[in-house]
């Protein structure tokens, strides 16, 4: 049976209106790694931290899926063998347009986990500083987003689809952030056909391309997967 494990990253939802990172005028153009992804930042400045993600949760609750990733959510559907959707972006737009089961390696916007004892519950739409935690009450709420210095969720889990992968398609992603920058080699060497599918080549050692914008390259090739 075919398998196609995909990972995206933030140039799926560039087209829904969210910045990515690393193209021109991007997220780390704007802000330090340092003050606002990393443990450390959190520690030094919570208001500032707090602030960046409450910012990027409440325009990721008005934006709206695009054609890309509907395409992913109808393969999913369609195809028959399985689909798994691996994301590192925390925007929750996959699910929006219809996708299930979606690995959130880098967590999600929409979620808040307690820094003391591991509790996990819906994110309001802004956290305050100091917010207790519903299960220990310790001040320790952040968001559920994956920091760098810290293991990326669900890892294992993704290590074991990449073994059985027969396609392994990285879509809107800079290749620039281990360890989803290595997925592709796990699946060239279990030989699965690998894929990138982005606006311009990132030297990721990938069997092919499709360039282009994903709203318009991913549904081509979700055709291309159905034999539509
Ligand atoms: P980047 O900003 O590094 O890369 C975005 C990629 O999307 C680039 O390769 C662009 O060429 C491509 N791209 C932009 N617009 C596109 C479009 N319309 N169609 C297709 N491709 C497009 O974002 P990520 O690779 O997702 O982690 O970044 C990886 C991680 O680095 C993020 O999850 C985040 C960040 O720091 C953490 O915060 C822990």
């Amino acid at each position: 049976m075919e398998k196609i494990v995909i990972l995206t990253g933030a140039g799926i939802s560039a087209e829904s209106g969210l910045s990515t990172f690393r193209d021109e005028g991007g997220l780390w153009a704007q802000h330090r790694i340092e003050d606002v992804a990393t443990p450390e930042g959190f520690a030094r400045d919570p208001a500032l931290v707090q602030g960046f993600y409450n910012a990027r949760r409440v325009q990721a609750a008005k934006v709206v899926p695009n054609p890309a990733h509907r395409a992913l959510a109808r393969l999913q559907r369609d195809f028959p063998g399985e689909v798994v959707i691996v994301t590192q972006n925390v925007d929750g737009l996959h699910e929006a347009g219809g996708a299930q089961d979606v690995i959130h390696m880098h967590g999600i916007l929409s979620g808040a986990l307690c820094a003391s004892c591991g509790h996990r519950w819906t994110a309001p739409p802004e956290m305050e500083v100091d917010e207790p935690c519903p299960a220990c009450n310790a001040p320790t709420a952040r968001p559920d987003v994956v920091w760098f210095g810290e293991m990326p969720y669900h890892m294992e889990e993704i290590f074991d689809h990449l073994a059985s992968a027969t396609i392994f398609a990285a879509i809107g992603t800079s290749g620039q952030v281990y360890p989803a920058a290595a997925f592709v080699h796990e699946a060239h060497a279990v030989g699965a056909h690998t894929i990138e599918i982005n606006l311009e080549p990132t030297g990721g050692g990938f069997d092919d391309h499709l360039l282009g914008k994903a709203s318009e390259t991913v549904p081509k090739w979700v055709d291309r997967l159905l034999q539509i």
